[in-house]
């Protein structure tokens, strides 16, 4: 994959959100985190609101987790959040941000994802992210689905030095815009010349490592019911004779699922109530 095609396409039509303003490592980490399983235009809104609510690790590490919670209302999977206020209180305590692999990999919810984002992103150093978007493209370029090591690999091999901020940004909106899981705009891309696939035959990102599934259907689902529930205790604790009937479950089924809420410290049993930690 050669550089120069991709940052020459990339760079006038790169897109201007947000996040991609700052090199902040908190502002960076807060968006990496919204964008893994939140579409770009829901998490705008969100992401402003939250960084004025906590500009620094300091202000969300010394704020309740329920109040984070309920700043995630809307973005679903509020583990997220609960990971986020534990690394805010993590980077606290160590006095400052890692910068090193290791050092973002040891905060909660940090992953391979995470901690390379937060390296490209914010420190601008020579990191190969890979996110569905980008694991889409290299397993179209390669033209076979590829393993999680050789994804990395070829993600590493075709890095820029000292480009790696404009880089993986590119590549993000190629695989959002042009190289996209239905209905790829092959004939606009610049990769298209040293693409094994171009469009032709079977897709090989389907399958291949880290491109993600398609999200399971929500409509029924346990997530939705728990989001019911957070939703309703982000307005004030719960009645537990209610949680049935704000999860619109059945009731062994809704303790189970605010059981195991209390489990992941997403909500807490005060007498007969629950509310947000
Ligand atoms: N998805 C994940 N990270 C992103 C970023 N930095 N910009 C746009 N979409 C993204």
């Amino acid at each position: 994959m050669l550089a120069g095609d991709l940052l020459a396409w990339g760079l006038p039509r790169l897109r201007d959100l947000p996040w991609r303003r700052t090199r902040d490592p908190w502002a960076v980490l807060v968006s990496e985190v919204m964008l893994q399983q939140t579409q770009v235009p829901r998490v705008i809104p969100k992401w402003q609101a939250f960084m004025a609510a906590y500009p620094a690790t300091a202000d969300c590490a010394a704020a309740p987790l329920g109040d984070v919670l309920r700043l995630w209302q809307g973005l679903g999977y509020p583990r997220r959040a609960r990971n986020l206020h534990a690394a805010a209180a993590q980077v606290e305590a160590l006095g400052g941000f890692p910068t090193t692999l290791d050092g973002l990999l040891a905060l909660p919810g940090v992953g391979q994802y995470t901690a390379r984002a937060v390296l490209a992103f914010a420190f601008e150093a020579d990191a190969a992210v890979v996110d569905t978007n980008i694991a889409r493209v290299h397993a179209r370029v390669a033209g076979r689905r590829l393993t999680s090591g050789e994804v990395q690999r070829a993600a590493d091999a075709a890095l820029p030095r000292g480009q790696a901020w404009a880089w993986n940004q590119c590549l993000m909106d190629l695989g959002a815009t042009v190289c996209r899981p239905q209905a790829p705009q092959c004939a606009e891309c610049p990769l298209l010349a040293r693409c094994a696939w171009h469009g032709q035959g079977e897709d090989p990102a389907p399958g291949s490592a880290g491109v993600s599934r398609p999200q399971a259907r929500f409509d029924g689902s346990d997530r939705q019911a728990r989001g019911r529930l957070l939703k309703a205790l982000a307005a004030g604790p719960v009645p537990k004779a209610e949680i049935a009937a704000v999860m619109a479950r059945p009731a062994a089924n809704a303790a189970a699922l605010a059981d195991a809420l209390m489990a992941e410290g997403l909500c807490v049993a005060e007498g007969d109530r629950v509310r947000l930690p």
